[in-house]
């Protein structure tokens, strides 16, 4: 079996699997190839940042990195920054200075994984990249987001347009513009209307104007959005990327991995990778304690790992085991893991 080389990798998976760890490690797998590699993680845990060294001021910006003596391209996303830089790329400065879409592109604000696709799809562009890496958040947020592209696509593509039909009428009847209160009741329902009206007194501002304002200059940025959307068919055409379901040999862990991959098939291409990170067979297999309880601690481990290899080679297309590095060091689990990467490499 060989890992084919493609423009996108993506991992995935719950949260203390090994997702950062293997992304970074693949990365310097890659690099180590003599590719050009980008590196970029949304996790907000920002492991990466501590293993890479980076500082609060790298947060969000491409940073060169040196690891293990090879040169990578690293990105904490920081969808504040992506803001700023499509706001510069497409020319819509409000994009950066509007509230609603400052509160909107906070960690969690509900814009992050769109974001984190215009991030990806604007790096790519540029041409410096032969791969793009991605480490996601844990669990299912960014798998259960790309589902609802399609909801993302149809909002821009018909809301936007009705939304815009209307204003035009209004605004070529009265011969000026209209924004404000009396368009908004006509559009939004009368829960919307009063969410607002709670917004705007909490915040104390202005927050319709804003609200209409971010309207408006998200719909002016729609062309960033609408490619980061398509990044989405490149993602799902395996000619094009690389999916890793990352998963750890722990009870319980396996069952994720299965409930993930029922979750992804609507969207990921048949042939993805299941990767099973701290595999204790291979160390196990050394281990010949002559203390019975020790032998017998040993036989039940190595028995629950290889029921449980058993029945996931059964479910997933191709397995991938990567071993429990023994050592307290993350320096140390990724030079071992970057090493046995290329084991699998055609
Ligand atoms: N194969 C491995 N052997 C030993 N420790 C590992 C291995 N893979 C990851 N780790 C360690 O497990 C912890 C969680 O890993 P991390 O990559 O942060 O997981 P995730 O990104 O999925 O939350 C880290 O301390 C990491 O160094
Ligand atoms: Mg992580």
């Amino acid at each position: 079996m060989g890992l084919e080389i493609k423009s996108f990798e993506i991992f995935c998976g719950t949260g203390g699997v090994g997702k950062t760890t293997l992304a970074t490690s693949r990365a310097l797998n890659l690099s180590q190839m003599g590719k050009r590699v980008l590196l970029i993680t949304i996790d907000p845990a920002k492991r990466l940042k501590d293993l890479l060294g980076l500082k609060g001021e790298h947060v969000g910006d491409v940073t060169s990195v040196e690891l293990q003596g090879l040169k990578l391209d690293a990105l904490l996303m920081s969808p504040e920054k992506t803001i700023q830089r499509m706001a510069r790329q497409y020319n819509t400065p409000d994009l950066a200075s509007n509230r609603i879409v400052q509160i909107l592109s906070r960690p969690y604000g509900g814009m992050n994984e769109i974001l984190s696709l215009v991030e990806v799809q604007m790096q790519f562009e540029t041409g410096k990249y032969d791969v793009v890496v991605l480490d996601t958040p844990p669990g299912a947020h960014f798998l259960d987001f790309l589902e609802g592209v399609g909801k993302i696509r149809s909002f821009f593509n018909q809301n936007f347009v009705e939304i815009f039909s209307y204003l035009s009428q209004k605004t070529a009847s009265a011969g000026k513009k209209v924004f404000g209160f009396g368009l908004i009741n006509k559009i939004v329902s009368s829960g919307v209307r009063k969410l607002l009206g709670y917004l705007q007194n909490v915040t104390g501002a202005e927050f319709i104007d804003d609200f209409i304002q971010a309207i408006h200059i998200i719909y002016q940025s729609r062309e960033a959005f609408m490619k980061g959307l398509a990044l989405q068919d490149k993602l799902k055409s395996r000619t094009e990327c690389n999916w890793f379901l990352v998963t750890s040999v722990e009870q319980g862990k396996a069952q994720e991995a299965v409930e993930m991959k029922s979750h992804a098939s609507e969207f990921i291409h048949q042939d993805h990778y299941l990767v099973l990170n701290k595999c204790l067979e291979q160390e196990l297999r050394g281990w010949s304690p002559s203390d019975e309880s020790l032998n017998n601690v040993k036989k039940s481990l190595e028995g629950k790992e290889i029921s449980l290899k058993q029945q996931l080679r059964g479910l997933f297309p191709e397995v991938l085991e990567f071993p429990e590095v023994i050592s307290l060091s993350p320096t140390d689990h990724i030079q071992h893991l970057t090493e046995k990467w290329k084991s699998y490499v055609v």
